[in-house]
C-alpha cells in the first residue's frame, strides 16, 4: 500500500515537473535548482496540524477540557478529495503537537456529518451526563446526501471526547424554508442563562436559544444589507471581544465562498452588540479577518481555560483545495490565533495574533540584525532550505516609501511589497512553484495605513507549504499556501533607497 502510495507520488511528482518545464522557462533553465522530490513529505507543515492522511476541511467542534485542547475536523477518510462527511479527532496540550484520535462522527441514515460544534455542558442541561465527567455535547449539521437537505442533530461524549453516542432524538432542529442550513456554533449566554446558536442560512446568520440544547426556538435574523454577499455564508461564530482596556463588544465571524477579498474563500465579521437574542451593529464597511486566499471555515475554542478568543482555520481555499500537489493527505490548519478588538485610525477591526504558544514552535536563532540597515540578505540559508522558520522585522517606513521581502530561489519566489504611498502590502505567489489556479494572477494585496511611527513590523510563519503573515501585531493578516518545486534558500529585503531601514530582523529554525 505504502509502495503504491509512492510510486503514485513519484509519478505526479515527474508529471507536475514536465507540466512546470513546459510552462516555466525559469525552472528548466535554472541550473542550480535542486529539484525537491514532490512529495507529500515535502509539502506537510511540522508546526501545524494536518491529518495523517486522506482528506481534511473545516476546523469543528474545538473545545478545551480537562487539559486537552481538541481539533474535530471536517474528514473523507476513504480518498483525498471531499466526500461523505465524518468528524475526525485530533487533541493537543500546546496547540503545536497534535494526536490523531479515531474518527469521531461517522455517517448515518440521517445524512452525512457536516461542520459544528461541541459545549461542555457544566450544569447538565442536556441529561446527558452519566458518570463523573462533564457531557461534552456536539452540534452538527446532518447533511442528506440525496437531497442535500440539512438539519441540526446532537451527539454526547461522557469519557472526555474519546467516545460519542448519537441522541435518539436527531435531528433536534429542521428548517424546511432554507436550502443551505447549517454549521451551527454554540455557547453559553451568562445574561440569560441560555444556550444561543448562530448558524448559516443561504446569505444570512440565524439566532436560536435554548436551555437544554436539544429545544430549539428561533429568535433572529442577521445579515440582508450588510457585508460581503458574493456567495453562500458558512461557519459562523460569534463571541464577545476585548480591547487592550478590557473594554467588551460582540464580534459575528462569518466566512463566505466565494466572495473572498482576493477570491474564493474567505471569512468576513461585524462587530456589534447582542443582548442574547438579537445582534445589532452599526459597521457600515466589509471587514476581512485575512487578506489571504488560505484561512476558512475558522471559529473559536469552547471553554478556552484563560478566556482567550482562540481561533484556527482551515488553511485551504474551495477554488483549488482538491488540486493542492499532496496526495496522501490534503489541507492543513491554519496556526491558532488569538482575536482582539482594536480601534486604528478610528475604526474599529479584529487584529489577529500567534498565541504565545507558539513558543513550542519556535527554535533556535539563525539570524539577528538589532541596528538600522539599507537592505538584509541572507543567500543560500539552510534553514531557510528547509522551508520552515520563524520571523521578525521590523521596517521604518519615515524615510523610504516602497520596500520587499522576497523569498525564494534563483528561479521562482514569493515576493511581498508594500507600499506607504498607496498603502498597499501585495503578496505574489505567481512565480513560487506550482502553478495554482489564476486567482487574481495570484496576487493578494490589502489596504494598510502606517502607524504615526511609520514603523511596519512583520511576523511571517512559514511552514513548508504555507506562509502566516501578521502586519503589526496582526493589524493585517495574510495567510497564504506555496509549493515550491525546488527550496528557497534566499531571502532578501530591499527598499526604494539605498538608506537604513531594517530596524531590526529576527530569524528562527522552528522546533521540530
Ligand atoms: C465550509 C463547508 C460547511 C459545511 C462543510 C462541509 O467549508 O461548506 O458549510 O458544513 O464545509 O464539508
Amino acid at each position: 500500500m505504502q509502495k503504491i502510495r509512492i510510486i503514485k507520488s513519484v509519478i505526479f511528482a515527474s508529471l507536475i515537473l514536465l507540466f512546470s518545464n513546459c510552462n516555466d522557462d525559469d525552472i528548466s533553465s535554472n541550473s542550480n535548482a535542486e529539484l525537491v522530490t514532490i512529495g507529500d513529505n515535502d509539502y506537510r507543515p511540522v508546526v501545524h496540524f494536518s491529518p495523517d492522511e486522506k482528506w481534511m476541511n473545516d476546523p469543528n467542534g474545538m473545545v478545551y477540557y480537562d487539559g486537552e485542547y481538541h481539533l474535530f475536523f471536517q474528514h473523507n477518510p476513504n480518498a483525498s478529495v471531499w466526500g461523505p462527511m465524518h468528524w475526525g479527532h485530533a487533541i493537543s496540550t500546546d496547540l503545536v503537537n497534535w494526536q490523531q484520535l479515531p474518527i469521531a462522527l461517522y455517517p448515518d441514515d440521517l445524512g452525512n456529518i457536516f461542520s459544528g460544534s461541541i459545549v461542555v455542558d457544566a450544569n447538565n442541561t442536556s441529561g446527558f451526563k452519566t458518570g463523573n465527567e462533564s457531557p461534552l455535547v456536539a452540534i452538527f449539521t446532518h447533511q442528506n446526501p440525496d437531497t442535500n437537505g440539512q438539519t441540526q442533530s446532537l451527539a454526547y461524549s461522557n469519557d472526555k471526547g474519546r467516545s460519542w453516542t448519537k441522541y435518539t432524538d436527531n435531528p433536534v432542529l429542521v428548517n424546511s424554508n432554507e436550502v443551505d442550513f447549517r454549521d451551527p456554533k454554540v455557547f453559553w449566554h451568562e445574561t440569560t442563562q441560555k444556550w444561543v446558536m448562530v448558524i448559516a442560512a443561504g446569505d444570512e446568520i440565524l439566532f436560536y436559544s435554548s436551555s437544554n440544547l436539544k429545544d430549539w426556538e428561533y429568535k433572529h435574523r442577521f445579515g440582508e444589507g450588510v457585508g460581503a454577499h458574493g456567495g453562500v455564508w458558512e461557519c459562523p461564530d460569534l463571541f464577545k471581544i476585548e480591547d487592550e482596556n478590557g473594554q467588551e463588544t460582540w464580534a459575528l465571524l462569518v466566512s463566505i465562498n466565494p466572495g473572498g477579498p482576493n477570491g474564493g474563500s474567505g471569512t468576513q465579521y461585524f462587530l456589534g452588540d447582542f443582548d442574547g437574542e438579537t445582534f445589532t451593529s452599526s459597521q457600515d464597511e466589509t471587514l476581512w479577518l485575512d487578506y489571504g486566499t488560505d484561512n476558512y471555515a475558522g471559529v473559536t475554542w469552547s471553554n478556552e481555560p484563560s478566556n482567550r478568543n482562540l481561533f484556527i482555520g482551515w488553511m485551504s481555499n474551495w477554488v483549488y483545495a482538491q488540486n493542492v500537489p499532496t496526495y496522501s493527505y490534503r489541507s492543513s490548519m491554519t496556526f491558532p490565533r488569538t482575536l482582539h478588538w482594536k480601534n486604528i485610525n478610528g475604526q474599529n477591526i479584529i487584529a489577529s495574533e500567534l498565541p504565545t504558544e507558539l513558543i513550542y514552535a519556535v527554535g533556535g536563532k539563525i539570524a539577528e540584525v538589532a541596528d538600522a540597515s539599507s537592505n538584509f540578505a541572507l543567500i543560500d540559508n539552510e534553514t531557510l532550505k528547509e522551508g520552515k522558520f520563524y520571523l521578525e522585522t521590523t521596517l521604518d517606513f519615515n524615510t523610504i516609501n516602497k520596500a520587499k521581502i522576497e523569498w525564494g530561489n534563483i528561479s521562482s519566489s514569493v515576493v511581498m511589497e508594500y507600499n506607504k504611498v498607496t498603502g498597499e502590502f501585495l503578496l505574489d505567489r505567481s512565480n513560487s512553484g506550482y502553478n495554482f489556479n489564476n486567482l487574481n494572477g495570484n496576487i493578494m494585496s490589502c489596504q494598510y495605513v502606517l502607524p504615526d511611527s511609520n514603523k511596519l513590523k512583520i511576523s511571517m510563519l512559514v511552514d513548508k507549504s504555507s506562509m502566516e503573515i501578521f502586519l503589526n501585531d496582526g493589524e493585517r493578516v495574510i495567510t497564504t499556501l506555496i509549493f515550491p518545486l525546488a527550496p528557497f534558500n534566499n531571502l532578501e529585503i530591499t527598499a526604494n533607497e539605498e538608506i537604513p531601514f531594517v530596524e531590526q530582523i529576527k530569524i528562527h529554525k522552528l522546533s521540530k
